[in-house]
């Protein structure tokens, strides 16, 4: 399985580019793909246009409160059972849900289980896709797995180029593999308009060496006013050419 992780500050897009992600995926045959939403305000679900019922921090909740399961059922066979009827099953993908974070510190045994649950399910997908909350803290937390590529997403401003330069810098000291690391510049202005020289040299120092572009799209914003799914986004508009072409460099080329 291939871990697909995607991250960055608040509002640059990292749900959007997911969900066109997961949408790529599929389309490209590329599935079966889990697509997990990591971000305590969950809303993968609405990009990808679907519904959930439960999500793994309710679970937890359920079961640590749990007193006596059904005869002839161990706790981990019982967590399992749960995660599975938490999925939400589409075509080529399903989605799971993480809801609340565990506390700090939290080891408690529900959470064990239910990590070791959603990595044997996770080996079960070609792909994952994981829509990550703003900020860093929380990948390392919310999974045991190695990521096979990072994408941070930013906007094209200074200080969000400057960010995401830190994220990338955070992860180096957090216990998580990365195998391929990239930079997306969501809401570039013009394709073919060039950076500023303050925002190249924000890029320079960002640290990052595969940086790819994605578009400011009107189709996403007119998508975001109706409350809609990704497939409001038309297949050639510009978003989702970038989001393909950034994939195909990343994933097929090996870059
Ligand atoms: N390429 C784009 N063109 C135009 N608008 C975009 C583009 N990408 C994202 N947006 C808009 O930016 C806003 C934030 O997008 P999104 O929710 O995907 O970001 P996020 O990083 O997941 O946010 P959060 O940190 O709150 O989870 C939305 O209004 C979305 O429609
Ligand atoms: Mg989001």
């Amino acid at each position: 399985v291939a871990v697909i992780a995607i991250t960055g500050k608040g509002g640059v897009g990292k749900t959007t580019v997911a969900a066109l992600l997961v949408r790529w995926l599929v389309s490209e045959g590329r599935g079966p793909v889990l697509a997990v939403d990591a971000d305590s305000n969950a809303n993968f679900n609405e990009l990808l246009g679907v519904t959930f019922l439960s999500t793994v921090g309710g679970i937890r909740e359920e079961a640590r409160a749990l007193v006596k399961i059904d005869p002839g059922m161990s706790k981990q066979d019982f967590l399992g059972m749960k995660i599975r009827q938490a999925l939400v099953e589409q075509d080529g993908y399903d989605l799971l849900v993480m809801g609340r974070p565990e506390g700090p510190g939290c080891y408690c045994y529900a959470n064990n289980v239910l990590r070791d649950s959603i990595n044997q399910l996770a080996s079960g997908y070609r792909n994952l896709v994981i829509d990550c909350e703003a900020g860093m803290e929380h990948l390392s937390r919310r999974t045991l797995l190695d990521i096979d590529y990072l994408i941070t997403v930013s906007d094209p401003s200074v200080r969000g180029l400057h960010t995401a330069g830190r994220i990338s810098e955070l992860l180096e000291e957090l216990r998580t593999r990365v195998r391929h690391r990239c930079l997306a510049i969501n809401k570039i202005g013009a394709a073919e308009q060039p950076l500023t020289a303050r925002q190249q040299e924000a890029v320079a120092g960002s640290g990052f060496r595969d940086i790819f572009f994605l578009p400011f799209d009107p189709a996403v914003a007119a998508m975001d006013s109706t409350g809609g799914s990704v497939d409001g986004i038309g297949t050639d508009s510009p978003v989702r050419k970038g989001v393909a072409a950034m994939m195909r460099k990343i994933i097929i080329e090996g870059k």
